[in-house]
C-alpha cells in the first residue's frame, strides 16, 4: 500500500493539530447549544472519530451514507444509501465531510436536512479543494486546504483502499492507470 503513494501531503501529526484546533473551536462555539455531529460516511468516518474526541461539550451523533463518486471523477449524481437514525428538528447540526470538492454532495445533504427544521446546519470539513467547486458551498470549519489534487488516507479512498493509511497522501500516476 505504501509503495503506492508518490508523496506525504500532511502527515499523522500535523492532521492531529489541525483537528485539535477544529474541537477545541467548535468546543466553544457550541457551548450551551444543542449539538449534533452528522458523519458523511464512509470518508469521513476517521475525522469524525478523532474530532469527537476533541470536543468538550455534550454532543450526539449520527451517520448518513451517500453515493456520488466512482473512481476520481465526480459524476454529480448524489443518492442516500443510509439517512439518519434520528428526527434532528431543533438539533444544532453539525455535518462533519472529509473533503469539500466540486460541493455537489454537501449542497445536496444540506437541502436535504434543512427541510427537517433543525435549530442550525454547518459545516465542518477537514479538507477544502476550492478550485474545484462547482456548487456555491462553503464550510464553515475547514481544517486544511488541498491542492486540486487526488488525496488517499485517513479515510480518504480511491476505488475503496487507502482508507486505513493513517497520513494524507498523494498517489502515483501509474496507480490510476491500472
Ligand atoms: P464533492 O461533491 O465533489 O464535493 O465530493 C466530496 C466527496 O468526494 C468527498 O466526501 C469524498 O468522498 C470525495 N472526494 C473528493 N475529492 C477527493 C479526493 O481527493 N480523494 C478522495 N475522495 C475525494
Ligand atoms: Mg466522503
Amino acid at each position: 500500500m505504501k509503495d503506492d503513494i508518490q508523496r506525504v501531503l500532511y502527515s499523522e501529526e500535523e492532521i492531529r493539530q489541525t483537528v485539535r484546533q477544529l474541537g477545541a473551536q467548535i468546543s466553544r462555539d457550541y457551548a450551551g447549544k444543542n449539538l449534533l455531529l452528522v458523519s458523511i460516511l464512509k470518508g469521513a468516518v476517521v475525522f469524525m472519530t478523532d474530532l469527537m474526541r476533541e470536543i468538550t461539550i455534550p454532543c450526539r451523533i449520527d451517520f448518513m451514507a451517500v453515493s456520488s463518486y466512482s473512481g476520481t471523477v465526480s459524476t454529480g449524481d448524489v443518492q442516500i444509501l443510509k439517512d439518519l437514525g434520528m428526527p434532528i428538528k431543533g438539533y444544532d447540526v453539525l455535518i462533519v465531510e472529509d473533503i469539500l470538492d466540486s460541493g455537489r454532495t454537501l449542497k445536496y445533504i444540506t437541502e436535504q436536512l434543512q427541510v427537517r427544521q433543525p435549530q442550525s446546519i454547518r459545516i465542518c470539513t477537514l479538507f477544502d479543494k476550492p478550485e474545484g467547486r462547482k456548487a456555491p458551498v462553503k464550510a464553515d470549519y475547514v481544517g486544511m486546504l488541498v491542492p486540486n489534487e487526488f488525496i488517499v488516507g485517513y479515510g480518504l479512498d480511491y476505488n475503496e483502499k487507502y482508507r486505513n493509511l493513517p497520513y494524507i497522501g498523494v498517489l502515483k500516476p501509474e496507480v490510476y492507470g491500472g
